[in-house]
């Protein structure tokens, strides 16, 4: 039997959650998220599921702990009066050895009838006394007397000082059922956070290293092919542009692009080699929302998604009055919208590509948006062809006041150039199989992308990695 841990992430990668009456070890070093952890699968132990939890805590007081929980959402003081949940400082209390220690626990296992106890943590318990404690004998009390007797499932936190290979005292790791450690690290000069499942008694460990984060308390994300997509169902919310600048129709991007997405704009997303996702899921609600407020959408499709693939993702989603006014090129495409791209020479379909925009604008008197694939255009005319065009692309956008992302792969020549000369310079990679887009103009975090459908609304979130 499983006890969900009620954390975003964690109980698809641990084989469905917690074996109940297990023996579980968070280990790591100084400010990886060992408490955050702990508490947070407390916390939804009691408040989900209803299932009472201790914390032991030799790291810190009451206070700290309830204060520094609540911002990550978790609310100890309610449970606490519900009757749920019960904090232990052993920091203050009088002990004479061990034993005493651990039959103080003990009791109030049984009083509460917790399933959960968190010990926090166990090198600082081994530490307190002046004879050092057979840690073999204390860890088989613990099996015998919490976990058999009671089925109170229970983590034992271990301090791993930095610099530091092994994890506790070669001891702890082989009684545990499971062994997770937490990693800070940093990634290409942002933050990054790993959990590594090490051990896992109940389920067979099919991939060691995820992301988390601890924003909003502990979350993982999930690799894409645990979490299969859902199409979306609902149509996406309109955001209305301002003055200045206009949304992306994604809330989360526009938060960190403060406002950079300009009339005028030249903008770039580039997508990492290893990235395999449908893009066009994220070309959408960008589009839509240039679509239903009455601008012109223009897309030259990027390698890998067809025209009729971009118009399936798109055509659904906006208003049949503004149908019109989305145009898709393809260089042999037939079907709704689309502009057949003559192939001759790239100045020749730039032109013709230019003149779409142009009518365009014309017809809604709005800036219009494009989505051009230069990985395309480099692919079918070469470097020096498209590097001809880009004078003039560029031009064109900036004094109409238009607005372009284009996409590229890293492989391809002119990266570079669009690198240089874009607005806002985004970057698509894969991390341990989870998504992650992330700012590099302007520099932002690692933010996991997930999509949220419903029958009212599709959403794209996205959540930073702290
Ligand atoms: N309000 C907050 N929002 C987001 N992150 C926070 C917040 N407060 C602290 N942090 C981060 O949370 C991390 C601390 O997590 P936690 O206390 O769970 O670590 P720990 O592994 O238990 O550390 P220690 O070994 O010191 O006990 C730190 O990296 C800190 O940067
Ligand atoms: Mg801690």
């Amino acid at each position: 039997m499983f006890i969900k841990s009620g954390l975003r992430g964690v109980d698809l990668i641990i084989g469905g959650g917690f074996k109940k009456g297990s023996l579980v070890i968070v280990a790591g070093n100084p400010g990886t998220g060992k408490t955050v952890f702990s508490a947070g699968w407390l916390y939804h132990g009691a408040a989900d599921f209803d299932e009472s939890g201790i914390y032991a805590s030799f790291a810190e007081s009451r206070e700290t702990f309830y204060d520094n929980m609540k911002g990550f959402g978790y609310d100890f003081k309610k449970l606490e009066d519900e009757g749920k949940f019960q904090f232990l400082d052993l920091l203050t209390v009088r002990y004479e050895g061990v034993s005493d220690v651990f039959n103080w626990i003990l009791d109030k296992v049984y009083s509460l009838k917790a399933k959960r106890l968190v010990i926090d943590s166990f090198s600082a318990l081994a530490q307190a006394f002046e004879k050092p404690i057979d840690v073999r004998t204390f860890i088989h009390t613990i099996l015998s007397k919490i976990l058999r007797k009671t089925g109170c499932t229970t983590l034992l936190i271990l301090e791993v000082p930095y610099g530091e290979e092994k994890i506790g005292y070669g001891i702890e790791e082989f009684l545990a059922d499971a062994v997770l450690l937490l990693k800070k690290k940093e990634y290409e000069g942002v933050p990054l956070r790993e959990i590594s499942i090490l051990k896992n008694r109940w389920s067979e460990i099919i991939q060691t290293d995820y992301v988390f984060t601890l924003k909003g308390g502990f979350q993982i994300f999930p690799p894409l092919s645990i979490k299969p997509m859902k199409r979306p169902i609902g149509r996406y919310e309109v955001i209305p542009h301002k003055r200045d600048f206009f949304s992306t129709g994604i809330r989360d991007l526009d938060k960190i692009l403060r406002g950079s997405f300009r009339g005028g704009g030249y903008n770039l997303l580039e997508i990492e080699k290893d990235v395999a996702f449908p893009l066009e899921r994220l070309i959408s609600p960008i589009a839509c929302n240039f679509l239903n407020q009455g601008h012109g959408v223009v897309i030259l499709p990027p390698q890998g998604i067809s025209s009729s693939t971009v118009e399936k993702a798109i055509v659904p989603f906006i208003d049949p009055e503004y149908r019109e006014n989305l145009v898709i090129t393809d260089y042999k495409g037939e079907g709704y919208g689309i502009v057949t791209l003559k192939g001759g020479s790239l100045e020749e379909d730039m032109k013709q590509l230019w003149r779409v925009i142009s009518d365009l604008r014309e017809k809604t008197g709005k800036p219009v948006f494009s989505v051009v694939g230069f990985d395309t255009i480099e692919y079918n005319y070469g470097e020096r062809e498209a590097l001809k065009i880009l004078g003039e692309d560029v031009a064109r956008i900036r004094n109409y006041e238009d607005l372009r992302l284009n996409i590229i792969r890293p492989t391809i020549h002119v990266a570079d150039n669009l690198e240089a000369l874009s607005d806002i310079h985004l970057r698509i990679e894969m991390i341990h199989g989870a998504l992650f887009i992330r700012g590099m103009k302007p520099k932002t975090t690692l933010l996991g992308i997930s999509f949220e459908t419903s029958e009212e609304y599709s959403k794209i979130k996205l959540t930073p990695v702290i």
